[in-house]
């Protein structure tokens, strides 16, 4: 489309008008929640770990791989999903289904070592070895650089949402893009109330786009209004960042473009792999009717269960007939009225570029499990050299960001018992330091008695603080060498942050991550964590910052159902996937252990309602024991709302 086109009707005597307003369009340069026309997009990676390998093995595209961890697979790209390779079997039965395919096994840290590496004799070495997805991080940040690289730096607004997903808000880009189209829509108007002209009647190119269809109340031949045209305009801008990943770096993935985030990451998912779809707001109902709730980001997990066992019902489409006053009865206010928003495909949250690790984990499920202190201590110090590598990355060097606490946790006979304790301040933090803390809850945790055998044991460092406020100066510039060591010695000084990588910006806003904190370590830990993902928002993970005692929590396993152990079969009620090993079905758990601690965080977050009370038998302290809501209030509706078209 050229801004030599006529406007349909736009003389002053015109009748028919665009449904949005100058005001609205003046709050898409803003990015603001609110803005009808607010365009939002979901990059997702392909197979991730699976492209991962095959791009460091140099594997041809149509070679089938998958990534083993131990006997289970974490990651199967999509020529191995067609011999019907899937995450729900085990390695060797793989093999019987694709012999030639290639089962790539995950770098692991071996007992002793200092370093991670690609071990041969890994998956037979389950006892002294432990998982890094430190390779994986490292592609992911390659990813998120060429990713930012594409987008105009004044107006990028990036939230890394996982190791391998972003959401891009294209909003001020698409509306600088539509001014320069349709310079008409830049041209003097008495009031902003006045709504705009209607687009030129081309018909949209969509090319190669997955297009949701529309609403039944809808039809094709419906003129295009300009939150259709905005969203094509980010759909470009989606192809283009696409094809930048694949050619720089060789990594296919696929897109979600719409409205909101919500909307967005259940687009990204809809056709895959190396496809994106887009979801107009006027074919919103129409997708989401299909859906089962639980696929709702935020809906997973622990709140999504518990809605499925009260009004009987997977679906968007049952839970849409159930009113706002019945939903808020049985949930709350908060959590009802927010679960009624969001299956009408209603999310005001915002991307939040300057989403901050809040925690880091390194975890290792024992088979067997473990039965004394030294088995114990060996493994805290690979813990320690993983989340000391993954701190240094993070800033703690420059005191840019610091843990205030750090966390061990034990499970025995299904209990897990923790203890914390503080980091001292006032201290540049050191494996020596950090060591010497969980050796010493360690000790107090086997004092209490009753932690052999252990068969998980988890560090973790929590309540991540700015190292420093006040002014910009010298903290504007990345700190190195003797800088650095200033920095070190003088906590209290703002240390700014900045991207050393060439050819980028030097110098980033205050307060805002510079690519380095985009790119940093993740939250979730080795061997449950496949999410890889930041405990953002909210509480800090898994305890209140503010609690400095060293006070034992309880937290018991996610119970998933067991079916037919008998016969060796394992069934995850939640995924509705059976596993033939109890090997992968562990790994399994792990990783809904790891995801239900992130979906809640996140939950809680970017949606204003307090906790949903813990069933019984769930006693799991995650955003902290009182029970903090996180202080955001994003995914409030606010007035206005109702002007929102969702058809
Ligand atoms: N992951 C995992 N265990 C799971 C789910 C995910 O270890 N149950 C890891 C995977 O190995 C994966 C990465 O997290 O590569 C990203 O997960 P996801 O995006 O859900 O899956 P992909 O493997 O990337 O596949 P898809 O093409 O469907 O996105
Ligand atoms: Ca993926
Ligand atoms: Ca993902």
């Amino acid at each position: 489309m050229s801004s030599s086109q006529p406007f349909q009707q736009s003389s002053p005597t015109a009748t028919k008008r665009s449904r949005f307003t100058y005001r609205q369009l003046a709050h898409l340069a803003q990015s603001s929640t609110t803005c009808p026309l607010r365009v939002i997009a979901h990059i997702d990676l392909d197979a991730f770990y699976a492209q991962c390998e095959m791009v460091r093995l140099g594997v041809p595209e149509d070679t089938p791989l998958a990534v083993q961890q131990w006997q289970s697979l974490i990651a199967v790209n999509y020529p191995a999903r067609k011999f019907g390779i899937s995450r729900m079997i085990t390695a060797k039965e793989a093999r019987k289904l694709c012999p030639e395919a290639i089962l790539q096994h995950v770098a692991t840290w071996k007992e002793g070592d200092e370093k991670w590496a690609y071990h041969k004799d890994a998956f037979a070495n389950m006892a002294t070895h432990k998982v890094s997805l430190d390779p994986y991080r490292l592609e992911s940040r390659k990813i998120l650089a060429c990713m930012k690289g594409c987008l105009p730096a004044d107006l990028q607004r990036v939230e890394k949402a996982g190791i391998d997903e972003v959401f891009l808000d294209l909003s001020a880009q698409v509306h600088s893009i539509l001014l320069q189209r349709y310079p008409e829509l830049s041209s003097p108007h008495d009031d902003p109330a006045e709504f705009l002209p209607l687009p030129p009647t081309t018909v949209l190119d969509w090319q190669a786009d997955a297009l949701v269809d529309l609403d039944a109340s809808e039809t094709e031949d419906d003129d295009p209004d300009w939150d259709d045209v905005a969203i094509l305009i980010g759909s470009e801008i989606v192809r283009d960042v696409r094809a930048a990943v694949r050619k720089e770096l060789k990594y296919t993935c696929s897109g979600g473009i719409a409205h909101n985030k919500m909307l967005s990451k259940l687009g990204s998912a809809h056709r895959k792999p190396n496809q994106q779809t887009v979801i107009r707001n006027r074919a919103i109902q129409q997708f989401l009717s299909d859906f089962k709730f639980t696929k709702i980001r935020n809906l997973g997990g622990k709140l999504g269960s518990q809605i499925v066992a009260t009004f009987d019902t997977e679906t968007v489409s049952g839970l849409l007939e159930v009113p706002a006053d019945r939903l808020k009865q049985k949930l709350g206010d908060d959590t009802g009225s927010w679960v009624y928003q969001t299956i009408r495909g209603v999310d005001q949250s915002e991307v939040n570029s300057r989403t901050q690790i809040k925690s880091m984990l390194s975890a290792k499920s024992f088979q067997p499990s473990i039965n004394s202190r030294e088995q114990a201590s060996k493994w805290l110090r690979i813990f320690v050299s993983d989340i000391y590598a993954r701190l240094v990355e993070e800033g703690v060097l420059e005191n840019k960001r610091r843990p205030k606490t750090i966390n061990l946790y034990c499970r025995h006979g299904g209990q897990t018992k923790s203890r914390q304790t503080p980091i001292p301040q006032g201290k540049v933090i050191d494996e020596t330091i950090l060591f010497d803390l969980a050796s010493k809850i360690l000790g107090q945790i086997i004092l209490e008695g009753n932690v052999w055998p252990c068969a998980n044991l988890s560090l973790s460092v929590t309540g991540f603080e700015d190292g420093v406020t006040g002014n910009m100066g010298i903290g504007g510039f990345l700190l190195k060498g003797d800088d650095a060591k200033a920095a070190r010695e003088n906590e209290n000084r703002d240390v700014g942050e900045v991207e050393d990588r060439p050819g980028k910006r030097q110098k980033t806003e205050r307060g805002e991550r510079g690519i380095q904190g985009f790119f940093s370590p993740q939250g979730g830990g080795n061997e449950v964590d496949g999410l890889g993902e930041t405990h953002e928002g909210g509480g800090d993970w898994p305890f209140d910052e503010g609690d400095n005692t060293t006070a034992t929590h309880q937290i018991t396993s996610p119970q998933r159902e067991l079916k037919n152990a008998s016969i060796e079969s394992y069934f995850c009620k939640q995924c509705n996937e059976s596993f033939l090993s109890n090997d992968s079905f562990q790994s399994h758990n792990d990783w809904h252990f790891a995801k239900d601690l992130q979906d809640e965080d996140r939950r809680l977050s970017h949606t204003p309602q307090p906790r949903p009370k813990p069933g019984p038998g769930n006693t799991k302290n995650k955003a902290g024991k009182n029970g903090r809501s996180g202080g955001s209030s994003a995914g409030k509706a606010e007035k206005g709302q109702s002007k929102l078209n969702f058809g």
